[in-house]
Parts: structure tokens; C-alpha cells; sequence
């Protein structure tokens, strides 16, 4: 693809700012639009423009801006992402992730931008009926954060074919690992591979394992842990694959399911520390397994995982952590934008802070208010 133009609505978070690093390295031009919420300016790439803002406030004056240079396409990661919280409080869900969604496709019609990536996730199929999970299968989620995710989807669907909008959606699984200085800081965390870094660093006391006793072969729950920076080469292939009026729907998984115990083993092995553990009983609506077809993504997009290994996505993530904690990463700068800053911001910043952190296994279903778990983007893979 010759250079182009990329606004990058999220990219101050955790997979916004790897892609937007992956475009800038591949001589894109990028524009990070960020509230702020959940993440953190100084994780914005260098190279990036930065205009602190909330995308339905914002991305239509953006996006019709004749004096800055045109906008050839739109990878959508800003959302609210944490299954417990989006239990409790739905509405904010609704707001931020599908009208903020809906304001962006207005805008992008609007400004005469028609190519989008969105960020969708495994949360919109709830319970599989079976593994590996292909994109035909019964989409049910069981979170308003994965009903929100599915809404937006089928607003894209009805969007490209009423309006020629090129629009993909990636559905990702368990998304892992860092990539150089940009990482998962998650607050709260509730991601399980950082979480037993956490463990292994002292920072929490231990993982809590839930159930040893789930139809797997060890007995605790299996997830499909996706490199980062294969997730982010995906968005840079579904720049080039989309088509006009077409939208495609793609699964993003590693392919591989690892249990609960098996990353307990890897980050014990990756950093040569012990890890405490203590079993809970096994958690109603928590899937046993939960793993990606990604053949279609091969087929559309070209694309196979290549760090598939699971001490590679732990030894990055391992890295990240370390450097964090040696201060040599972006800091928690959260509220000072870095310079390229546009000051064009509205305030907006809607804090996402869900309820307090959970070390089970990733991407748990919620079933209702009541539900104890809480972690942010698990209510699938
Ligand atoms: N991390 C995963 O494992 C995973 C899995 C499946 C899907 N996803 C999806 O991928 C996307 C990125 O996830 P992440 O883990 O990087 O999350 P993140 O919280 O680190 O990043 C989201 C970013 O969007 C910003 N944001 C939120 N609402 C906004 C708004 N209205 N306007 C402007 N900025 C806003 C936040 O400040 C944050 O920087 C999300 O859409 C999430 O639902 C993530």
C-alpha cells in the first residue's frame, strides 16, 4: 500500500498504540484521536499526532477538516472494554461504544472517508456450541460490552451495503505480549497473563485458579493467546483487503488454546520466578475452552499468526513488565499529552475504572448484575 493517511481512533491504549506504531514503520501517515479514558498519552508513538478528544465529539470536525491533510482510513479501537463493568452499568456501554461508533460512520460518510477496521471481539459469541470458533457461528453474547461490539458490527454490515463503505471487523481472541515499549497497563488489570506477572513480580499475593475441574486437559479453562503485533500485521492486511460495500468479518485467534495452568508454567519458566497459586471453585458461565478459527483470516487476509509460542508471548509481556518497573518505558502519564499534541481537545475523559481487578482466566461471561467476576474485554475470548 503507497503511504496513506490513518486516523486512529484509541491508540493511546493498548492495541491502538501497537497498530499505530506498525503504521508509522510502515511510512503511514497517523492521527491518534483519544479521550484519554483507559489510556495513556505517552503510549501515542512517536511520529503520531495526538489530538486528546472523545470520538463522537470529535471525529467529525476531524474527519472534515479541508486544511489538514485528507483521511484515507479508520482503525476503530476506542471503546469501553471491561465485561464487569459493562454488567453494571450498560448504558455507559451503549453510549460510548455504539454511539460513539455510530457518530464515527456519520463523520467518516460526512468527510468522504470509506474505509474502516474495527475492533470487534470473540465476546460477541457468548457460550460456543464449538471449538475452534468460525464466524458463522451463533452470535449470543452474554455481556452488554459483547452486545454493544455485535451492534456496531451489524451497523457496519447495513453501512457498507447501503453506502459502499469498506469496512472490516476483527474479531480477536485473547490479545497478549507487547511490543518493544508499547504494552498492556490496563487499570484495572484483568488480563491473565499480566496478572501472573504481577504474581511473579510480588506485586499481588497470588492467582486465584478457578476450577480444575472444566472438560480440558488439565482441568482449568483454555484460551487462544494472540500475539499483539500479529494482531496489529492483521490491521495493516484488512487496510488492503477491504473491499467497497463489502463487510468483512474476521476472527483473530492464535489458533492454539492454552489452559489456565499452562501460562501459570510459561511465565514461571520465562522469568525463573515462582508464582503463587490458590484454587476457587470454577465459575458459573465460564466457557471451558474458547479458541479461534482464523482460517478465514488466512484466506481474506493473508494472514497466519507467527509468534504462536506461548514463552514468546509471555517473554515479551515479561520484558514490558520489567521495563515498566525500571521506569524505561512511556511513564503513567495519563493527563499530559506528549508534543505533536493538537490541542484541539474536548475534556470528555470517562474514566473506565471497573470493578477492582480478577486473576481468572481471560475473557469470562457475565451473567447478569449480579455476576462476581469482573474483568475488562473477557466475556469470550
Ligand atoms: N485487549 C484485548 O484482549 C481485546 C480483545 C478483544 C477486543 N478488544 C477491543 O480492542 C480495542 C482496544 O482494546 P485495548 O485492550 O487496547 O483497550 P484500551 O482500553 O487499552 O484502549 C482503548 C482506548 O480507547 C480510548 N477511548 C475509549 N473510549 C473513547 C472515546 N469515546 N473516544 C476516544 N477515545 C476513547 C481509551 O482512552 C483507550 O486509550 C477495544 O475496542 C476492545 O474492545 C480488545
Amino acid at each position: 500500500m503507497s503511504a496513506s493517511h490513518f486516523l486512529v481512533t484509541g491508540g493511546a491504549g493498548y492495541v491502538g498504540s501497537v497498530v499505530a506504531a506498525h503504521l508509522l514503520e510502515a511510512g503511514h501517515r497517523v492521527t491518534v484521536l483519544d479521550d484519554l479514558s483507559t489510556g495513556f498519552a505517552d503510549a501515542v508513538p512517536p511520529g503520531a499526532e495526538f489530538v486528546a478528544g472523545r470520538v463522537q465529539d470529535t471525529a467529525a470536525r476531524l474527519l472534515s477538516d479541508r486544511t489538514a491533510p485528507p483521511v484515507d482510513g479508520v482503525l476503530h479501537f476506542a471503546a469501553s472494554s471491561q465485561v464487569g463493568e459493562s454488567v453494571a452499568d450498560p448504558e455507559k456501554y451503549w453510549r460510548n461504544n455504539v454511539v460513539g461508533s455510530l457518530e464515527l460512520v456519520s463523520a467518516m460518510r460526512a468527510g468522504g472517508v470509506r474505509k474502516l477496521v474495527f475492533s470487534s471481539t470473540a465476546a460477541v459469541y457468548g457460550e460456543p456450541e464449538r471449538t475452534p470458533i468460525r464466524e458463522d457461528a451463533r452470535t449470543a453474547p452474554t455481556s452488554p460490552y459483547g452486545a454493544t461490539k455485535l451492534a456496531v458490527d451489524h451497523l457496519l454490515t447495513g453501512e457498507a451495503a447501503a453506502h459502499g463503505l469498506a469496512a472490516v471487523s476483527l474479531r480477536y481472541f485473547n490479545v497478549a505480549g507487547a511490543y518493544g515499549s508499547w504494552g498492556e497497563r490496563h487499570e484495572p488489570e484483568s488480563h491473565l497473563i499480566p496478572l501472573v506477572l504481577g504474581a511473579a513480580l510480588g506485586e499481588r499475593p497470588h492467582i486465584a485458579v478457578y476450577g480444575e475441574d472444566c472438560p480440558t486437559p488439565d482441568g482449568t479453562c483454555v484460551r487462544d493467546y494472540l500475539h499483539v503485533a500479529d494482531l496489529a500485521r492483521a490491521h495493516l492486511l484488512a487496510l488492503d483487503a477491504a473491499v467497497p460495500g463489502e463487510h468483512l468479518i474476521c476472527n483473530l485467534g492464535n489458533g492454539n488454546g492454552f489452559s489456565v495452568l499452562e501460562v501459570i508454567e510459561a511465565v514461571r519458566r520465562v522469568t525463573g520466578r515462582e508464582v503463587p497459586v490458590v484454587g476457587a471453585p470454577r465459575r458459573a458461565g465460564d466457557p471451558a475452552q474458547l479458541v479461534a478459527s482464523a482460517d478465514l483470516a488466512q484466506q481474506r487476509l493473508g494472514w497466519r499468526p507467527e509468534r504462536t509460542g506461548l514463552d514468546e508471548i509471555v517473554a515479551t509481556a515479561w520484558e514490558f513488565a520489567l521495563r515498566r518497573r525500571a521506569g524505561t518505558t512511556p511513564g503513567n502519564d495519563r493527563a499530559a499529552p506528549s508534543a505533536g499534541t493538537r490541542p484541539d481537545a474536548e475534556d470528555g475523559t470517562d474514566n473506565g475504572s471497573g470493578p477492582g481487578t480478577d486473576d481468572g482466566p481471560d475473557e469470562r461471561p457475565h451473567r447478569g448484575p449480579g455476576h462476581s467476576g469482573n474483568e475488562r474485554e473477557r466475556g469470550a475470548p
